[in-house]
């Protein structure tokens, strides 16, 4: 009997084992009934045993008949399923852990509104395990930082992203997207549609023509204040030459004029050119004119960049405020006339 009891043990290591009166029973009669009907009748000798329910129905049988089935049977049970059960818990508080995680980022993101995109890159950067701090996220090491551009690049992305996306984006795009790929994070995160309504002076509204106001972003996430001064100069170039200079490879329409807007304002520049040009606004020529105005600022910025990443760049326009006492700029008489207001000093 005892040798009947070390093969089964041997073959088949139940969790009950020996350790309680129930399982050495059943263990025992097991073994006697296999040992007097033979293997045959039950299957295979080892495999048939590693079979639970081949074994179960054993154990039923001759626990039952002894009278400790029950105790046996929960027993085994308790100590082949706690495990498991152990597991599957365990399992389920790190998913449970990384679901909150997950909804708490995504609380935060609403939350945060514009700095979406911040915690839009933090979320790549954090594994299974992690909880954001906002010292670990790449984000947050403002500004991001440049590597130099292929100013021609600059100007096609520019030119053909402002059919579609117009020249806030566009601008914004003929900067940032190379970056995307030299730099990659946080950049790649960035959704450049996010900066689409600088169209038209804001929505329409035709106050800083959106090629101005793209490269404001795009230079404030590359250089944060410092980019102010560049984009200054950028303000200077775009009001202060006759523009657009940009020649597409493929061109979607044609113009004969350029025009020097001496002003910022998207309604001031696009209508001194509409007049000179002689058509509409919502013609092809001066669809065509924006697009290439969008690529002329981009690469204005990436130049004004090149020079800056290098310790090469000097401002070359100075405060408007300061030297007008308000915001504005010096050619005062366009809008007031003669009669020009003197601003409280
Ligand atoms: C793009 C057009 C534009 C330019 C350029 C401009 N202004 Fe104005 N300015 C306005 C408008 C519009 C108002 C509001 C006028 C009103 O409501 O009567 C205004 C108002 C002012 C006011 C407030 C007092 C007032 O009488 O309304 C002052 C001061 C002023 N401008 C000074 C200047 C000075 C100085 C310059 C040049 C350095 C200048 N502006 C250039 C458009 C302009």
């Amino acid at each position: 009997m005892m040798f009947c009891v070390f093969i089964i043990r041997r073959f088949y290591p139940c969790p009950g084992q020996v350790k309680h009166v129930g399982a050495t029973i059943c263990h025992i009669a097991t073994c006697a009934t296999m040992w007097s009907i033979g293997n045959a009748i039950i299957g295979t000798s080892r495999c048939a045993f590693k079979k639970y329910t081949h074994h179960r129905v054993f154990c039923r049988y001759f626990v039952g008949s002894f009278g400790f089935g029950a105790d046996f049977e929960s027993r085994r049970f308790g100590r082949v399923y706690q495990k498991e059960i152990d597991l599957r818990l365990k399992k389920r508080e790190v998913y449970d852990k990384m679901k909150d995680e997950k909804h708490e980022i995504s609380r935060r993101d609403v939350l945060i509104g514009a700095g979406k995109v911040a915690a839009g890159a933090a979320i790549v950067s954090v594994g299974a395990s992690g909880i954001i701090t906002p010292a670990q996220s790449k984000a947050t090491q403002f500004p991001w930082g440049y590597k130099k551009l292929d100013l021609q690049e600059v100007g096609d992305i520019a030119y053909n992203a402002w059919y579609g996306k117009f020249c806030c984006q566009a601008v914004a795009e003929g900067v940032l997207k190379p970056l995307q790929k030299s730099i990659g994070e946080p950049y790649a995160s960035l959704p450049l549609d996010a900066f689409k309504w600088g169209h038209g002076g804001a929505v329409g509204w035709g106050t800083l023509c959106g090629t101005m106001t793209g490269a404001g972003i795009a230079l404030g996430f590359i250089a944060g204040h410092e980019g102010e001064k560049i984009l200054n100069d950028v303000i200077y170039f775009y009001a202060n030459n006759k523009l657009p200079v940009y020649q597409p490879k493929h061109p979607k329409a044609s113009f004969k004029n350029v025009n020097q807007a001496d002003s910022p304002l998207c309604h001031i520049s696009v209508g001194k050119w509409m007049k000179k040009e002689g058509v509409k606004f919502f013609s092809p020529e001066r669809k065509e004119r924006c697009a290439r105005l969008s690529a002329d600022v981009a690469m204005k910025t990436a130049e004004l960049l090149n020079l800056w990443v290098d310790g090469k760049y000097k401002p070359s326009h100075g405060s408007n405020v300061k030297d007008n006492g308000i915001t504005t700029q010096e050619n005062c008489g366009e809008c007031h006339g003669d009669d020009v207001p003197t601003p409280i000093t």
